[in-house]
């Protein structure tokens, strides 16, 4: 009989694997752990690289924008209808424009003369050519108020245009009213008005449109029926921009024009 020789190694390779598989799980989560570690400290490095990217993009786009606004200033300068113009010319030209239109620009109610502070040099230096050249205030029939300013334009060179436009942008003067109106039932009709003239009747430049903020209402419903009845913007070919008007005014009544001009009024600054 022989007995079984005993075993001694089975508990101590137990042992050992148990070790073993701890230092193994220990080293795991040791890797484990640096990685993460070394993942976290890569994505924090991209972000701010990312950040940095985004920074040097931003402020490369703002030069950008900058140098377009500065580009788009020169240029506006440059295209501006009285860029180069004599104030001072223009101031000694006026004197006679004051006596319809007022010291200040103001315009004159007992003449039915427009307020011509505020308007753009743009708008104010195309009507002088319309009078000049028979575009307006040709008829004194159908236009005793143009018919009075033709003359004037008559006598103006185009650098007296200019310098007068250049001069008139200095004046402050506010239009006077003498009409009436529902400035509610205005507002109503005034929608359509915007789309050219601004929400505020500031004028569009874009569009060649004026303000109409600072105009007498008389004056606003006076060139509203001009406008109505043929006497301005009839002809494209010589007037573009008042043939872009005509067939709106065409659409009021004269309630509608006054009621126009009553909320007009309420726009003024
Ligand atoms: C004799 C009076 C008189 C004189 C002087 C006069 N104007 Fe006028 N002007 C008028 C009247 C009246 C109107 C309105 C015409 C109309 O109802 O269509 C007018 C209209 C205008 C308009 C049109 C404004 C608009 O909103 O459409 C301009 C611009 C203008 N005048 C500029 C001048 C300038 C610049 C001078 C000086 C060189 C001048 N006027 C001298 C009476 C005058
Ligand atoms: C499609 C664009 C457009 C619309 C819409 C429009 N206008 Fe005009 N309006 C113009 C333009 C452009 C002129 C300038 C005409 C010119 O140069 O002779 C003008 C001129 C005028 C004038 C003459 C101002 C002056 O100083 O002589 C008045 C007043 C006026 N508009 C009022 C109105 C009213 C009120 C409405 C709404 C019922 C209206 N407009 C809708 C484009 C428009």
């Amino acid at each position: 009989m022989s007995s079984k020789p005993k075993n001694t190694g089975g508990p101590l390779v137990i042992t050992f694997s148990f070790v073993l598989i701890g230092m193994l799980a220990f080293g795991f989560t040791g890797l484990a752990k640096t990685a993460k570690d070394s993942y976290a400290k890569n994505q924090s490095e991209i972000t701010r690289l990312q950040d940095a990217q985004k920074l040097e993009l931003q402020s490369r786009s703002e030069k950008a924008k900058a140098a377009i606004a500065q580009k788009a200033e020169l240029k506006a300068q440059a295209a501006s209808p009285v860029a180069g113009a004599n104030v001072e010319i223009g101031k000694a030209k006026y004197m006679l424009c004051a006596t319809c239109h007022g010291p200040n620009g103001e315009g004159m109610t007992a003449l039915k003369s427009p307020a011509l502070a505020g308007q753009s040099a743009e708008y104010i230096i195309r009507q002088l050519q319309y009078f000049k050249h028979g575009v307006r205030g040709a008829d004194p029939a159908k236009d005793m108020q143009g018919s009075m300013m033709a003359p004037m334009a008559k006598m103006l060179s185009d650098d007296d245009m200019t310098n007068v436009a250049a001069y008139i942008g200095t004046l402050t003067g506010k239009a006077q009213h003498t009409l009436t109106g529902d400035a509610n039932a205005g507002k109503a009709k005034y929608m359509l008005c915007a789309t050219c003239h601004g929400p505020n009747g500031e004028g569009m430049p874009a569009m060649k449109s004026p303000g109409l903020t600072n105009l007498p209402d008389y004056y606003i419903v006076s060139q509203l029926q001009n406008f109505k009845h043929g006497v301005r913007g009839a002809d494209p070919a010589k007037d573009m921009q008042g043939s872009m008007m005509a067939p709106m005014a065409k659409m009021l009544s004269e309630e509608d024009m006054k009621n126009l001009a009553a909320y007009i009024k309420t726009l003024a600054k």
